[in-house]
């Protein structure tokens, strides 16, 4: 079966930090409340002429540069986000813009809120099959800040900026699984249109966990299924960065070990479809990652959505 490999990664995180404690100059909250029921630390935000593509191409760059491959090479480019700096031009055509890359090969954006990089990994491994190249280039990139309500402590305290690339490659025997789904139309999670009154974040953080925590593992056990693979067999589960207490809970649920579970929510908070794009580059960076590692990869979130994807290091 024709798998992907992630050849390389890169990422680019706005240099402004922004602590719980300014947070707690914003809405009444405090360092305690936000660090015990999500685990939260630090954020990033956007500032001046920081947004999503700037970022998003940063963490391509660098991708690029360290996967060493010529841009000819390239099948297809995709950008996954739901805080792009605008509809049109996308993501995908500000990378293709400012890094010169070839012209002939599809450049776009996706919106599966934070399932999107998984979303995204499925639909690059289908233009893979038709292009005839490669290598493809995913980026998750989000400025959530732009669309974060500072007048709702449930949902302000959670959101983050940055994005997370990867050069991915089709091969011949690499193992590969993915599961998507959604359960369509909810409103448990909502961002309203350009324009609207309401063009910021909506979340009902209860019911969202709720999904989360039954939805994972169950996506997980149909990713083993289709793999044939075991628990034991997995080296790292990435999960998206939503609440430390999610990823928790999922690691009790499967019974898999918790040290087998990245996280650095602590520092970027809930960046959306960025979370798991930067997790691997920060994983690449410490050196976790060992060639031939199973690794398990799950987004969910607005649509509500879930996305699942079984890869081999
Ligand atoms: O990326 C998309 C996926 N998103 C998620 O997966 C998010 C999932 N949900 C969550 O992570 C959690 O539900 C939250 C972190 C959003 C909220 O935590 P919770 O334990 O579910 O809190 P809650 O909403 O039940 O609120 C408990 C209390 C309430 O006060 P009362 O009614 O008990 O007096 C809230 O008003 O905490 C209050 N509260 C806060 N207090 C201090 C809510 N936000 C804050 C805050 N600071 N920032």
């Amino acid at each position: 079966m024709k798998g992907l490999k992630i050849v390389a990664t890169g990422r680019c995180i706005p240099s402004k930090v922004v602590t719980n404690e300014d947070m707690s100059r914003i809405v009444e909250t405090s360092d305690e409340w936000i660090r015990t029921r999500t685990g939260i630390e630090t954020r990033h935000f956007c500032q001046g002429e920081e947004s999503a593509s700037s970022l998003a191409v940063e963490a391509a760059r660098i991708a690029l540069e360290r996967a060493g491959i010529s841009p000819e090479e390239l099948g297809a480019c995709v950008g996954c986000t739901v805080s792009a700096d605008s509809a049109a031009p996308t993501v995908a055509c500000a990378i293709q813009r400012d890094l010169g890359l070839p012209q002939g090969i599809p450049y776009f954006d996706l919106n599966a809120g934070c399932s999107g990089f998984l979303y995204g990994l499925h639909v690059t491994r289908g233009l893979l099959f038709q292009s005839g190249k490669p290598y493809a280039l995913l980026v998750g990139a989000e400025s959530l800040s732009r669309i974060i309500n500072f007048q709702d402590r449930g949902t302000c305290i959670l959101f983050g900026d940055g994005a997370g690339a990867v050069v991915v490659r089709l091969e011949e025997d690499a193992p590969y699984a993915h599961d998507l789904g959604a359960e369509g139309g909810s409103d448990v999670i909502y961002i309203g249109g350009f324009g609207s009154d309401e063009a910021y974040i909506h979340m009902e953080g209860q019911k969202t966990f709720r999904f989360a925590v039954e939805k994972v593992p169950q996506c997980v056990h149909r990713l083993l299924e289709e793999s044939g693979l075991s628990l034991e067999d997995i080296d790292w589960f990435v999960l998206h960065q939503a609440n430390k207490r999610i990823i928790d809970r999922v690691a009790k649920r499967l019974g898999a070990p918790e040290e087998k579970f990245f996280e650095n929510i602590q520092h970027y908070g809930n960046t959306s479809a960025a979370s798991i794009p930067i997790a691997l580059d920060e994983m690449v960076e410490k050196g976790l990652l060992k060639k031939g590692q199973k690794i398990v990869c799950v987004g969910f979130g607005a649509g509500l959505t879930w996305g699942g994807a079984l890869l081999e290091w």
